[in-house]
């Protein structure tokens, strides 16, 4: 299915073009750029993207029937999308919680999502994604960055690539976007706990309120979207996103 994506030479950012388009644009517009001057990233952050090299681009979702809370929903929707479209390129990816997806200990793909409540529900979705696709060398700060093509040794085509992954995320949003509390659907979210980096395995997390640094092992997450962590004598706690951080 060909998907309605407006392309940018250059822009300031996609999620901020996909704000400015809100009102006059269709549920699943994507908005996608060569070059974005100010990529935001999580955390106030820029994102770093070579010209023309890797996917830049903003998905506009309106699904209007799903509760503000489970708007975890759409995080798990677009990272196991994201998932599926790099397994049939012959990757194996993990979703670093929430919503970062990792190789082995190295971040191919960042994404940065604003919803809009009106009242109890979600009116809107801007879920920004930056995909390292052909980039080999990357100068910014990010720790660990790695991009497909040096994990294939290929190249790739961003339109055709971009086609590909919004066909990933649309087949499941189309699936979940009348998803309502209780429904007994829980196929992606299992997909999406069996995902997680670093599932079951005991590593070192700080805890950010007082700098702790605990051992512990993911168990999962909670319906709050806060990670759960056991550490090693059974011991459990739950963190929202700021409250914990991965110590790689
Ligand atoms: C992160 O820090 O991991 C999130 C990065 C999100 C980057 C993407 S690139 C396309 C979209 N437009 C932006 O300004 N940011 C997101």
């Amino acid at each position: 299915m060909a998907h309605n994506i407006k392309w940018f030479k250059t822009i300031d950012s996609t999620n901020s073009e996909a704000f400015r388009q809100f009102e006059a644009s269709d549920d699943f517009s994507v908005f996608a750029a060569e070059f974005q001057t100010n990529g935001r990233g999580q955390k106030g952050t820029n994102w770093e993207s070579e010209t023309g090299h890797n996917l830049t681009f903003s998905i506009l979702l309106k699904s209007n029937s799903i509760k503000a809370e489970d708007q975890f929903l759409i995080a798990q929707i677009v990272t196991v999308g994201i998932k599926r479209y790099l397994k049939h390129l012959g990757i194996e990816a993990k979703i670093k919680w929430p919503n970062d997806i990792y190789i082995g200990d190295k971040k191919i793909c960042g994404i940065l999502i604003e919803h809009f409540l009106s009242g109890d529900t979600l009116s809107g979705s801007i879920v920004g994604i930056g995909l390292n696709l052909n980039q080999k060398q990357f100068r910014s700060d990010a720790p660990n960055p790695v991009s497909v093509s040096i994990l294939t040794g290929k190249e790739y085509d961003i339109k055709e690539e971009l086609e590909s992954l919004a066909g990933f995320i649309y087949e499941i949003y189309y699936t979940y976007r009348n998803f309502s509390s209780g429904s007994t659907e829980d196929r992606l979210e299992r997909e999406y706990h069996e995902s997680l980096y670093r599932l079951d395995e005991f590593h070192k997390y700080e805890i950010t309120r007082d700098g702790r640094v605990i051992e512990a092992r993911i168990v999962g997450t909670d319906t709050n979207a806060c990670l759960i962590l056991e550490e090693e004598d059974g011991s459990r706690g739950s963190y929202h996103f700021k409250e914990v951080k991965y110590i790689i």
